[in-house]
This record gives C-alpha cells, sequence and structure tokens, in this order.
C-alpha cells in the first residue's frame, strides 16, 4: 500500500499537498479549516511587518471560461499582500499551533527592502510557533512600487542579499518563492540556493491583462474604468509552470543536490500534481484551485495519486520524484535520435525482406525482396 506521508526539509507532510499562498489561508479560521479538511501543510496568505500600506481594490479578479463548457481556467487577480496587522496575524500562529500542533504552519513574508525589516520578521515569527519560511518575492502587481514582491524577485542580486538576511537569523526551512516574470528563471533560483535556502517554490503568477470590455472599451478588472496588470493563475498557466519546475530540477540535480523544489500553478487534481513531482517537486501547492473547488478537493486529489503510485507500483513521494527529468533534451538531439530510429527501423525491415530459401520468393514483392539481397 502506497503512503503519500513525505518528509521535505525536515518537516514532516501527511501528504505532499500545501495550501499555497493566497486567500484560501488568510486568516486562522481557515486556515484551521485546511488542516481539519487534511492538507500537508498551509502557507498563509503573505504577511508584512505594517499592513496600514495595504489597501486593496473591488473588484480585484478576472476570469478566462471555456466557450463549451464555462468552466474557469484562467484567473488574474490584483490583489496585495495580506491587509491584516502583523500583531494578529501572530496571535493566529499561536493559537493554530495550539489547536493543530501536527499542523505545518508555513509563514509567507514580504518585507521592504531592508535587512531589519526581514530579519524582524523572521525573528517575530518564528517566535510565535511557525514551522517554516516561504520568501515572497514574486508579487507582480503593487509591491514593485514599493521595492517589494517583484521588483526584488527579478533581480537575482537583490534577490540574493535578501534570501542571506533571513538565512542568518532564519533557524526553520525556508523556500524562496520565484516569479515567473524573468527570462531564465534558474537565475533567481540559484541566487536563493547560493544565500543558503532549502528550497524554492515555483511559480507565483504570471504578468497578465486579463481582457478587454468591447462594449465600455476599458481594460479588465474594471476599477473606476481603469485597472492595472495583474498575476494570471489557474489551469491555463500550468504548462509554463512546469517547464519552469523542471528547469530548476535540473539546476537542483546539478549543481545544488538535497535543496527541494514546492511546484505550482494550475494544479487541481492528484493527476496534475504526479506531473510536477515527476519533474522535481517535492511538495504541489494549490491556490486558485482552491479558490474554484473548496478545501475538500484535497481528498480527491489524494485519491488520485495514490491510484497513480499504485498503478506504477511507486511505495513513496521519493520513489517518483523526478523521474520524467531524464527524458528533456535539445531539439537537435530529438533530430538525431529520430533519424537513428529511423535507420534501425528500415534495417530491420529489410532484414525481413531478405529471402533465407528460394521457395520464399513472392511475385509481388520480387522487386523489393531482390534489392534487400543486392549490395549497391
Ligand atoms: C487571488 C490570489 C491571491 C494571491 N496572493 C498571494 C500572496 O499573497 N502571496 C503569494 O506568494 N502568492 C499569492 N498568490 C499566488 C499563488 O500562491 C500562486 O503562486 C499562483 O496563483 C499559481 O498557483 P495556482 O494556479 O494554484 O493559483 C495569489 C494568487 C491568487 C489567485
Amino acid at each position: 500500500m502506497p503512503t503519500l506521508a513525505t518528509t521535505v526539509d525536515g518537516l514532516k507532510l501527511p501528504n505532499p499537498f500545501v495550501i499555497g499562498s493566497g486567500p484560501p489561508g488568510t486568516n486562522g479560521k481557515v486556515i484551521g479549516r485546511a488542516f481539519d479538511e487534511g492538507w500537508g501543510a498551509v502557507i498563509c496568505k503573505t504577511v508584512s511587518l505594517d499592513a496600514s500600506k495595504v489597501i486593496n481594490v473591488q473588484p480585484r479578479y478576472g476570469r478566462l471560461r471555456s466557450r463549451e463548457t464555462g468552466e474557469i481556467y484562467g484567473w488574474e487577480n490584483i490583489e496585495l499582500i495580506s491587509d491584516r496587522s502583523f500583531d494578529t496575524w501572530l496571535d493566529e500562529f499561536k493559537a493554530l499551533k495550539d489547536s493543530h500542533p501536527d499542523g505545518v504552519l508555513i509563514a509567507s513574508i514580504m518585507e521592504e527592502y531592508n535587512k531589519n525589516a526581514w530579519q524582524e520578521i523572521v525573528g517575530r515569527c518564528e517566535e510565535a510557533g511557525v514551522d517554516s519560511f516561504e520568501l515572497n518575492m514574486s508579487c507582480p502587481h503593487g509591491m514593485p512600487e514599493r521595492r517589494m514582491g517583484a521588483a526584488v524577485g527579478e533581480d537575482p542580486v537583490a534577490l540574493e542579499e535578501v534570501c542571506r538576511w533571513v538565512m542568518e537569523v532564519a533557524t526553520k526551512p525556508v523556500w524562496a518563492k520565484m516569479t515567473p516574470n524573468v527570462t531564465h528563471i534558474e537565475d533567481p533560483a540559484r541566487a536563493a540556493f547560493r544565500a543558503g535556502c532549502q528550497g524554492v517554490a515555483a511559480i507565483n503568477t504570471i504578468r497578465s491583462v486579463i481582457g478587454v470590455d468591447l462594449d465600455t472599451l476599458r481594460p479588465e478588472p474594471n476599477v473606476e474604468g481603469y485597472t492595472t496588470p495583474g498575476g494570471y493563475s489557474c489551469q491555463a498557466v500550468r504548462p509554463i509552470a512546469l517547464r519552469m519546475c523542471m528547469e530548476i530540477s535540473k539546476v537542483i540535480e546539478t549543481e545544488y543536490p538535497g535543496r527541494t523544489l514546492s511546484g505550482l500553478g494550475g494544479v487541481e487534481t492528484g493527476e496534475d500534481a504526479a506531473q510536477f513531482i515527476l519533474l522535481g517537486s517535492s511538495t504541489v501547492q494549490v491556490c486558485t484551485g482552491v479558490m474554484k473547488m473548496g478545501y475538500g478537493c484535497v481528498g480527491p486529489m489524494k485519491d488520485q495519486l495514490l491510484a497513480f503510485m499504485e498503478k506504477h507500483k511507486f511505495e513513496t513521494i521519493d520513489d517518483f520524484r523526478g523521474k520524467s527529468l531524464p527524458y528533456f533534451t535539445t531539439h537537435s538531439d530529438l533530430v538525431r535520435r529520430q533519424a537513428e530510429a529511423r535507420a534501425a527501423k528500415k534495417a530491420e525491415a529489410d532484414k525481413k525482406k531478405m529471402i533465407k530459401g528460394d521457395a520464399e520468393w513472392t511475385g509481388d514483392d520480387f522487386v523489393d525482396q531482390s534489392d534487400a539481397l543486392a549490395r549497391g
């Protein structure tokens, strides 16, 4: 009987399904609910020391639906980090560790480009009992104006410096969350590993414009007639997330063995999760999926992942983590492999046509049979 239980960076998780930072981890009440529903770990909505600067707008989401079924497959948000006070969060972290001592509680944190602020937020979250950290250096909207989020995440030098400040004081595992809004995700991932982070998480949302209303001619989501580019998530981003996770996993495999990857972007089923694990993820996060399907979706996801493991006779998550990575190569290598395979197939076919005795000559294949016996 396979098991979903897994240990990642010393954290003991009942399963690899983690609530990704966002509305599904936005206060103590919903985080408790996620633990009760059986999530392997919960990452809270990103917290900062001074929430008074965080002012959200309504509406702040825009969605794309299938023309045939109406199902939502793309989701843009212009939501900021948590607008709830840091002291309230600290009280809730403590209460959650009392009510759910075995629940793995991960603090998503973000601060301005300031060493004291980053080190203070780490220390105070640790005192409140959180089990580990995710550094949000990847929010594509709002925060860059304050030199936060993607402004840091898109600059590997700044990212490495922030990670070093955190690693100087953190006694719990640290994952740095990557922005996909870069040309080579390997560069910020390497910067986080150089700074000593145990893992990285990928991906945050992709900078996007969800659409333009053809009656009003205003772009969406429309806030008093205007908008700002937001972050794209949900099923539509999964192929991009898988590609970036593959690229980070190759860096881990060849340069930083033992470091970990938490994969996310469009996960809605156990089969989706299996693909992230096959490309090297140790855990798999879900954010928008929970907003579409509710906290209970972890039940079917666990069943689907177990069914996949049973089918392939994998006993543990580690048995198949990264198993599909060796099958990525260059395009020129694909061309070479295909030419070799075709030549081998032709040689085999020619061999079959080569008669071994005169009784095998047939009228229909006479010319081919003659060719097969010929040189030149
Ligand atoms: C409404 C919304 C709010 C989000 N807020 C945060 C946040 O506060 N911090 C963060 O690191 N990521 C945040 N994210 C990004 C998600 O954690 C995740 O990286 C991204 O949405 C891709 O995963 P998904 O397709 O499972 O949602 C948010 C996403 C959404 C949709």
